[in-house]
């Protein structure tokens, strides 16, 4: 994640949180259909609560993207909780993918490709901190 990323990620945030509740929705539909998978490990949520911890969280991680340590002190616990959940390391890469999906649908035009790029690389960054890395045997 370069200097640059930050301040186009950080950048985009006001827009995203604009149209939190319609992205929110989309996300998880998003998500539903491109991974079967990742649906059951929410059959006891209440989803409307979920779509607002999801947009608090992105709001989170992305301003604190310039202070690695408090992404680190964030992450980790949430990280711990997920794997809790069932969440498994692959089921990252089908949120990854939604999400950007959902930004493209949602910023548009303004959703450009460096844009895309830099919301990767974010993403990709808080996912090394949030799934542990295999132990060393
Ligand atoms: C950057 C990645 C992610 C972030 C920032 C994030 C954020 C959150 C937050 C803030 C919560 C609220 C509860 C808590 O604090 O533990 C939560 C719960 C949850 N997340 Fe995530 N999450 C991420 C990735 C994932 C992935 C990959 C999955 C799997 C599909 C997932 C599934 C869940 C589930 C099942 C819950 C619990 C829902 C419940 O309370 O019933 N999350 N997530």
């Amino acid at each position: 994640v370069t200097p640059r990323d930050i301040t186009l990620v950080q950048d985009s945030l006001p827009r995203v949180l604009a149209i939190a509740d319609e992205a929110a929705v989309l996300f998880y539909d998003r998500l539903f259909s491109i991974d079967p998978t990742t649906r059951p490990l929410f059959a006891r949520t209440n989803m409307p609560e979920q779509r607002a911890k999801l947009m608090g969280a992105i709001a989170m991680v992305v301003r604190s993207l310039d202070r690695p340590e408090v992404i680190l002190s964030n992450v980790r616990p949430l990280g711990r909780n997920h794997a809790a959940y069932g969440v498994e390391p692959r089921h990252y890469d089908s949120v990854g993918e939604a999400l950007l999906w959902t930004l493209e649908q949602g910023l548009g035009a303004s959703f450009t490709p460096e844009l895309k790029r830099a919301w990767a690389s974010a993403y990709k960054l808080i996912c090394e901190a949030m799934v542990p890395a295999p132990a060393v045997a």
